[in-house]
């Protein structure tokens, strides 16, 4: 079994903490460092990881070195635990972060170091992340597929060439928000039909949930499952109307294509 570090247990590296827990990892094969004391308190109160004060201390001798802190942060941190990675060439060095190029990372490493980037969401917390793996130039077939096992305890993963990382972030990292203001939107709605937001929320969270399940687990297109909602003449199309008047497909790709451009400047 793979041992394991998680430079930064914020909302991914809890996340996927969680996600690994969950998917048969010993927690005690599992490192975690954070800024501060109560943060590493309570990740170890809750899931019996290991905490460390020390991000050095922390990758010695592990597989797989999470690094999930903010992206300014990443090449600091990198550069805190290259001595110890430098002494073992067995540990692959994992970026979560948007932006940050594994060429980036590389530099910072012993020549050959194996680096890879992924682009992870917030739905891992609840094992169904959707997650994108891009080997950085040293990375060998069995590190990525080292990575690919471990992300798929947390949820779905693709993998893909770095130059698509802006455009996966645009799709896949930041695409849980789209959902959530939609969501914010019906349960207002809901309640400007009448309903109490309590009410509102309930049946817009669990019309969405039912509907997502259904896009995973029937494996139509969502044209056709839309089709089958929406009769001739009916009150769904009328609705359907009024969305695609409103412009929402137009919102959807100025919307993706403002984030994939944001994620671009924010790696440079
Ligand atoms: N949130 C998302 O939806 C999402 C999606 C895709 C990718 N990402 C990427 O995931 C990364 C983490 O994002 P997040 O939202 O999880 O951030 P976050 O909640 O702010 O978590 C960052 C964590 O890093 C810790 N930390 C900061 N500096 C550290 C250091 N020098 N050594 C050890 N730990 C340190 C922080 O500890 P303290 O709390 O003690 O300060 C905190 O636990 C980012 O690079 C982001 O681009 C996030």
């Amino acid at each position: 079994m793979s041992s394991i570090a998680v430079i930064g247990g914020g909302k991914i590296g809890e996340a996927l903490i969680a996600g690994l827990i969950a998917g048969g990892t010993n927690p005690k094969n599992i490192h975690v460092t954070n800024r501060s004391a109560n943060r590493s308190q309570y990740l170890r109160e809750k899931y019996e990881v290991v905490t460390f004060d020390e991000n050095g201390p922390a990758v010695d001798g592990v597989d797989v070195v999470f690094v999930c802190v903010k992206p300014q942060a990443v090449l600091k941190v990198v550069d805190e635990i290259a001595e110890v990675i430098d002494n073992n060439d067995a540990t692959t060095v994992v970026s979560m972060a948007a932006g940050i190029t594994t060429a980036a990372i590389e530099e910072v490493l012993a020549a050959g170091s194996s680096v890879i980037r992924v682009m992870p969401n917030t739905p891992m917390l609840v094992g169904k992340g959707m997650s994108a793996v891009a080997p950085g130039r040293f990375a060998k077939d069995e590190h990525v597929d080292k990575i690919v096992e471990l992300l798929d305890m947390v949820g779905s993963v693709c993998v893909v060439s770095e130059s698509d990382m802006d455009a996966v972030t645009a799709l896949a990292g930041s695409s849980p928000a789209y959902l959530f203001l939609f969501t914010e939107a019906m349960i207002d709605a809901g309640v400007n039909l009448g309903f109490t937001s309590e009410a509102s929320r309930l049946l817009a969270v669990n019309a969405f949930y039912g509907a997502a399940a259904m896009l995973k687990e029937t494996g139509k297109h969502p044209q056709a499952l839309r089709a089958d909602v929406s009769s001739p003449g009916g009150s769904t199309i009328a609705a359907i109307r009024v969305l695609e008047e409103a412009g929402i497909r137009a919102a959807v790709y100025n919307a993706t294509e403002a984030c994939a451009r944001r994620s671009k400047e924010l790696g440079s």
